[in-house]
């Protein structure tokens, strides 16, 4: 969205909200502006107000959490536990979440643009704290959480919550991107991208698919195709000059052109619709040699009902090219209060809680989730009952981050658009990222 139809947008959103606009006026102003009718609707829900309630005479003060989508169920476990034993005085209701990021980005738009404190925790995409904060979105956690307790955490996830000396947001877990790997059909897994084709081509026979990943046109194609390129020794904006775009790179067109070689061969045609859920089943039901995922996967692969409960393992994403190391690109999600809640205490006595080594513990355990505590990578009693563990830190070292920006949702737009075309074949690698360049550049320039 450009800043004249924010600016729109803005201006029915505060008149419906004064009662100075019909509702009808509304969703066609609304739609003018560009919006879906769908998206038009669920603002003008989000405009009728906030439905959080405040405790009050002993009555516990109800939170509402929206999580990202959890289908593991350690959430509304977490949550269950919580408002059994706590003795805060605070009852959370949970809210899971679309399975794709952008869809939760949208929902979180509507809301507050529409200045709604229907939610009161919100979880948020590592890449977004900075949109958030700068829109004013979110409560500045500084001056409740002291910096002495912040040191126990992992500094990348943190510093992904800072903007402009606030911190928008705690981090609750990290993620990074892995390559799975068949342990039954492969012996050894792959280090580079090349290996990992021969040994899918080689094994071709065994499965359905010889490589999964995530060719869908949203946010994880952003991850999937930054680890490749990162892999190449590319990037998307120069390291040291954040308004500097460098990804149409010898290194970059290498990249795009390895991914472009895996659809229709290692990998099927449909990869271009693709995302983690679907890369999960189909990785479950045994129609896999490799995929590349979170480490969400990892409980999910083994638990009753897998068909490869036991029968894979993780490693590091490959490399290419004259590179010699693998990087996966940094995930995860952060808590935020939304500045509109009336609950900012009692949603803050909530994350504490969430942030707390038990709780954490339960999210390494349960989940196979990757948490921001860095106590919990070392713990024995999480390296036995999820072993993947034992492989994360050198991994974790390595990953990096997607670019850091406060129009991330635009720019993320952009470059899933060119490396969709690319992988869909309707231009070529060169043309894809020459166009991603220059259109990336006049953004970042702005
Ligand atoms: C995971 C990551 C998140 C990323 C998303 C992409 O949820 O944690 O950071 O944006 O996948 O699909």
């Amino acid at each position: 969205m450009v800043p004249e139809q924010r600016e729109a947008l803005d201006e029915i959103i505060v008149k419906i909200r004064a009662g100075r606009m019909t509702r009808r006026t509304f969703l066609e102003r609304a739609v003018a502006i560009g919006l879906s009718t769908t998206v038009a609707g669920s603002l003008l829900e989000a405009c009728g107000g906030s439905s959080g309630t405040s405790g009050g005479g002993g009555q516990a003060t109800n939170v509402v959490w929206q999580s990202e989508n959890d289908t593991s169920g350690t959430y509304p476990a977490m949550v269950d536990t919580y408002n059994k034993t706590n003795k805060d005085n605070v009852h959370v209701t949970w809210r899971n979440g679309p399975s794709n990021t952008d869809q939760m980005l949208t929902l979180y738009d509507n809301t507050l643009r529409a200045r709604s404190g229907n939610i009161d925790v919100m979880s948020i995409d590592v890449v977004y704290p900075a949109e958030f904060s700068s829109n004013g979105w979110t409560v500045d956690l500084s001056s409740k959480w002291p910096a002495s307790d912040r040191a126990n955490y992992l500094p990348g996830p943190i510093k992904s919550c800072t903007y402009n000396g606030q911190i928008a947001a705690a981090p609750l877990r990290t993620d990074l991107g892995v390559l799975y790997y068949r342990k039954d059909i492969v012996s050894t897994p792959p280090t580079t991208f090349n290996d990992l084709t021969s040994m899918a081509k080689s094994n071709a026979s065994k499965t359905k698919y010889g490589y999964i990943w995530q060719g869908s046109q949203y946010e994880g194609l952003v991850c999937d195709f930054v680890e490749v390129l990162y892999g190449y020794g590319g990037a998307i904006l120069d390291p040291t000059n954040s308004k500097k775009v460098v990804v149409n790179s010898p290194e970059g067109v290498q990249a795009l052109t390895e991914m472009v070689s895996w659809v229709g061969t290692i990998s099927p045609i449909s990869i271009t619709t693709f995302n983690e859920e679907q890369c999960r089943q189909a990785f479950q039901n045994g129609d896999a040699i490799f995929m590349r995922n979170w480490p969400y996967a990892y409980a999910l692969g083994n638990a009753s009902g897998s068909k490869v409960a036991g029968k894979f393992d993780i490693h590091s994403i490959p490399y290419g090219g004259s590179n010699t190391t693998g990087h996966s690109a940094v995930g995860g999600w952060n808590m935020a209060i939304n500045a509109y809640s009336k609950n900012t205490d009692a949603s803050w006595t909530f994350i504490k809680y969430m942030l707390s080594a038990p709780a954490q513990k339960v999210l390494a355990i349960k989940g196979s989730f990757t948490p921001a505590l860095k106590s919990v990578y070392n713990d024995p009693e999480v390296q036995s009952k999820q072993p993947l563990f034992t492989k994360l830190q050198p991994i974790l070292q390595n990953a990096l981050p997607r670019p850091v920006s406060p129009v991330y949702p635009d720019l993320s737009n952009i470059v899933q658009t060119h490396i969709h075309q690319a992988l869909t074949k309707s231009v070529s690698p060169a043309d894809a990222l020459s166009a991603l360049q220059s259109e990336l550049q006049t953004l970042v320039s702005k």
